[in-house]
């Protein structure tokens, strides 16, 4: 997997992202981080990327030029034109199930937009997906970015040490994921449920499927409308 984010703060998206996991992952050669500053495709002498909108109204609008120059100059370098997701939030709200969907990518191209975001005309010539990361206004695109990437990577096979954790976890089934413990055994009085000192696999696996499904009714219900229970663990949230 290899990103390419076009930003104005490329070291806030690299700094970020090479650390723990993910930087890891790139050591190993097994994603690629590029970030490319739309700043050096100004072609103002002072270097200048925005001005005020058309129409008039508060803030600074990024211009089309530097945006197009730096996506033109990736474009020709890849000799292809992947994916390009600009975040927003106008898009498509950001879950796992489109995360699994671009983790299958060679190449992702994000977009990250500042002030009162980017001429519209450029975006119509570049975005393939306008993705929000929720129903709230961050002050750029970068945080999101980064979000994405971080989420995307762990599905890259080799990323995560154990490709089972990326299966057996919150959303896999449309499920939050149930409580973990280790030692010791009691920490400030509390115990650990003594279901998983039994060595018991199947009482285990029972107790961690009741403890998702009363999780998720109790954080997310709305949920369990996409997940698929039984007849009996319908019966279980009932009481
Ligand atoms: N840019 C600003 N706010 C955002 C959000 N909620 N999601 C994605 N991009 C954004």
């Amino acid at each position: 997997m290899n990103y390419h984010v076009l930003t104005l703060f490329p070291e806030m998206v690299l700094s970020g992202l090479r650390t723990s996991i993910i930087g890891r992952a790139e050591e190993k050669g097994l994603l690629s981080i590029e970030a490319i500053n739309i700043r050096d495709y100004s072609t103002n002498k002072h270097m200048k990327v925005d001005d005020y909108p058309y129409g008039g109204g508060a803030g600074m609008v990024m211009q089309a030029e530097p945006v197009y120059g730096a996506y033109q100059a990736l474009t020709d370098k890849l000799g292809k034109r992947p994916r390009l997701i600009y975040l927003t939030p106008q898009g498509r709200t950001f879950d796992q199930q489109m995360a699994r969907e671009l983790a299958e990518e060679e190449d992702l191209v994000f977009l990250c937009g500042h002030y009162e975001g980017i001429d519209e005309r450029v975006l119509e010539m570049t975005v393939t997906d306008y993705v929000s990361l929720g129903d709230y206004v961050l002050t750029g695109g970068e945080l999101p970015a980064m979000v994405m990437i971080d989420c995307i990577s762990r599905l890259v096979p080799g990323v995560l040490n154990n490709d089972v954790s990326a299966e057996f976890e919150s959303f896999h089934d449309n499920l939050l994921e149930y409580p973990q413990y280790t030692r010791p055994e009691e920490f400030m009085g509390r115990k650990v449920p003594e279901v998983l000192l039994s060595g018991h696999h199947g009482n285990i696996e029972k107790w961690r499927r009741q403890q998702s499904l009363l999780r998720t009714r109790n954080a997310r219900p709305d949920l369990l409308e996409k997940a698929e229970l039984t007849e009996e663990e319908w019966k279980w949230l009932e009481k």
